[in-house]
């Protein structure tokens, strides 16, 4: 029996070393020291030998099972406890790719802010208009030929039956905005207009304006020259020569079109400005009485100036961009440039 209690200790030291999880543990367990194991297969032997050799075995039996003991509580010590997790000080963190702003809010909240500094209240209006606020409001009746300037997403028919489009323009807010504001008043409309037409580097289906809009008895062709040329000196951190070119709106008159000197060649002439020296940014114009009226205000006594600068145009003369695609394609290596 002695024998048989050296063969089990030597089994169970060997079996030791392929203690590898908490399943080998619990079977190494279960094997030498359960009830039903091999020790107590021989104690139950032991009990019924004579007092002599119960004893020598007896306290054979105790070194051995204390040794196979020891050996679980030594594995159990390594398997069963919680590993502490290595902290290297000096390891290099991990970086977060946290986003950032996108270029069209960076612009529009630079905008903004020149413009707030000239006392424009800022407006964003509805993306949604109806069609008296997008053309008959602005002196563009129904079947005007002018309508074609504006190729338009209609919708649908709202509640008054009048018939609802995204905005082609902000000037679709002109005379809402002038019903708002008391005279004299000065406001922006900075958002996205929409436009059917087919898109290639210079023109989108959406793209953004900036609607200017000043009444008031100051607001003639020079205060409208002088803050457009405060805005594009402080946009440009330059400052620009501007032209205007006369033009024609249904809703300003004298209208023009403003352009900018050419940025690229310094008004040498280059390709971007196809050698004419300067580039269109905006279209402006003195309000029409047709639309003070609509806004109820006295049109004999009154006068005032409007703009509607492309917002994109100028952020592709600021930062050298050669697509307005771009824009809203989504197209991370574009993004992640600004
Ligand atoms: C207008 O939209 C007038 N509402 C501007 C205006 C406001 C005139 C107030 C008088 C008084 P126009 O269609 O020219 O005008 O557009 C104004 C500017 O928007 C253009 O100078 C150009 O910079 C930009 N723009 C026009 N069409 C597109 C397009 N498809 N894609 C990108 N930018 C465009």
């Amino acid at each position: 029996m002695k024998e048989k209690l050296e063969n089990i200790l030597k089994e169970a030291q060997q079996l030791s070393h392929h203690i590898k999880n908490s399943e080998d543990l619990e079977n190494f367990r279960v094997k030498f020291l359960g009830r039903q194991g091999l020790l107590s297969e021989i104690i139950k032997n032991i009990k019924d030998l004579p007092q002599e050799q119960r004893r020598e075995l007896g306290s054979y039996f105790n070194f051995v099972k204390s040794e196979i003991q020891k050996i679980y509580d030594e594995k159990k010590e390594i398997i069963l406890k919680p590993k502490t997790e290595y902290f290297d000080p000096y390891h290099p963190g991990e970086k977060i790719d946290a986003g950032r702003i996108n270029l069209i809010t960076k612009e529009f909240n630079i905008i903004r802010e020149i413009f707030s500094k000239l006392n424009f209240n800022i407006e964003i209006g509805n993306e949604i208009v109806n069609e008296y606020e997008n053309f008959d409001s602005l002196n563009i009746p129904p079947n005007h030929p002018s309508r074609d300037l504006w190729d338009t997403f209609w919708i649908t028919k709202d509640l008054k039956n009048k018939n609802l489009l995204l905005r082609t323009h902000t000037s679709a807010h002109q005379v809402e905005l002038l019903k708002k504001y008391k005279i004299p008043c000065r406001f922006v409309v900075l958002g996205k207009v929409f436009r059917h037409e087919a898109t290639d580097q210079r023109h989108e289906i959406q793209f953004h304006q900036i609607e200017g809009v000043s009444v008031g008895q100051n607001s003639n062709i020079s205060e409208l020259k002088s803050v457009l040329s405060y805005f594009f000196e402080n946009y440009f951190n330059k400052k620009l020569d501007i032209l205007f070119r006369s033009s024609y709106f249904p809703f300003t008159e004298p209208s023009f079109e403003i352009d900018i000197e050419c940025i690229f060649c310094n008004k040498k002439g280059c390709n971007v400005c196809k050698f004419s020296k300067f580039i269109e940014v905006a279209g402006a114009g003195m309000i029409h009485p047709f639309v003070l009226k609509q806004a109820g205000i006295d049109y004999e006594k009154n006068f005032g100036y409007a703009f509607g600068l492309g917002f994109e145009r100028l952020v592709m003369l600021k930062y050298n961009i050669n697509d307005i695609r771009y824009f809203h394609s989504g197209d991370l290596r574009f993004i992640n440039q600004f």
